[in-house]
């Protein structure tokens, strides 16, 4: 089968995500989210985001079909992201997707969500295809991992991920620390216009040389997030005492100076890693890479290090089945055979 036409399920976090391809080319890309009713918590709540996946799955099927002019029976293949994600979320569309391929009696494909995020660069058709090797930085409100990909379908390798708090949560948590709404990071985006970057030196997670010998390519932003808060704490205990001639906080360089703390230890470790490994590609991928100062800090200091970087199109960076559908359709291409009913949804697949 050259161009399988694959439907990809994508359920792990608050992004019900559906995908259609044929091979290498996007036919349509379906995402419904339930981020609004996360909102009020302040971050996503797996039960409230499986419930969600459960309403959402079958319309946005039916408006991934429409959108590519695509019948079930002409499916080729089923996709599905099993893992990593929160258990409850993945349930939804693991049984979903079972339903669907038992139903139409196509090839069920369980796949990796991670190594999905790396197969969204394939559906960028202005670009070169992706060269191996290839370092991968993934940044969302659910992970932070570096990945050194020799080939997709067959070897890649996690070198470290967060120890802690993904680096989009640490944006969502310092948000709220700061009283701005949920999702965080576009929040402390606006809020970082006009703040001098360098005003307060927040620490930069394991990047200690003592660190550095275990957690090279680990990342922490725990640390982070508490030395914001003691920082305001500080700073407003201080206005509290100096009365009436308090100043007020300085909201822009506390957001631009926690934010260049984030975007320094994401870039330089991605960036040790391309050194270590001699690999002069990084292939960037989920929704912090939304982060204006993360793209431009990566762009300019991979340039000085001789390192091109790829970064797909915002909508195909934040969590999507379209990726999933991706991955797949490359595992039927080179010949890998459809996973048997056995799977089941694995919150800590590893990849
Ligand atoms: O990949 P994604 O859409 O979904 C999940 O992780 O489920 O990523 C969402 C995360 C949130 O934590 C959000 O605050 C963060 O990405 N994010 C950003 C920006 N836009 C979204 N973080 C930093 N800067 C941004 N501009
Ligand atoms: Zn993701």
């Amino acid at each position: 089968m050259s161009e399988p036409l694959v439907l990809g399920i994508e359920t792990s976090c608050d992004e019900t995500g559906i995908g259609i391809v044929r091979g290498r080319t996007l036919l349509s890309n379906t995402i419904a989210s339930s981020m609004d009713e996360h909102a009020r918590y302040g971050g996503v709540v797996p039960e409230v985001a499986a419930r969600a996946h459960l309403e959402a799955l079958q319309p946005a099927i039916d408006a991934a079909l429409a959108e590519a002019g695509v019948r079930l029976d002409q499916l080729d293949a089923v996709a599905v992201t099993s893992g990593p994600g929160l258990a409850g979320a993945l349930m939804v569309g693991v049984g979903a997707a079972k339903g669907l391929a038992v139903s139409l009696d196509k090839p069920l494909y369980a796949v990796n969500h991670l190594v999905g995020h790396i197969a969204a660069d394939i559906l960028t058709p202005e670009s070169e295809p992706l060269e191996y090797p290839t370092i991968a930085l993934l940044v969302s409100g659910g992970h932070t991992s570096l990945l050194h990909v020799r080939d997709l379908t067959t070897d890649v390798e996690l070198l470290g991920e967060t120890v802690d708090d993904a680096a989009g949560e640490a944006f969502d948590k310092v948000a709220r620390l700061l009283s701005l709404p949920y999702p965080g990071g576009p929040e402390i985006d606006r809020a970082a216009v006009g703040g001098d970057p360098e005003a307060i030196r927040f620490p930069r997670g394991l990047s200690r040389a003592s660190d550095l010998a275990k957690h090279r390519y680990d990342f922490s932003f725990s640390g982070l997030k508490t030395a914001v808060a003691r920082w305001v704490e500080r700073f407003e205990a201080e206005a509290a005492a100096a009365g009436d001639e308090a100043p007020a906080l300085p909201i822009a360089d506390v957001a631009a100076s926690f934010r260049e703390a984030v975007v320094d230890v994401l870039v330089t470790k991605a960036l040790a890693a391309c050194a270590d490994l001699g690999v002069p590609r990084l292939l960037l991928g989920g929704g912090v890479i939304a982060n204006r100062r993360l793209r431009e800090v990566a762009l300019a200091r991979a340039a000085e290090a001789g390192v091109t970087v790829r970064i797909p199109p915002l909508s195909l960076c934040t969590d999507n089945g379209a990726m999933i559908a991706a991955l797949a359709a490359e595992l039927i291409s080179s010949g890998r055979p459809p996973s048997t009913l056995a799977f089941g949804a694995d919150s800590t697949l590893p990849v």
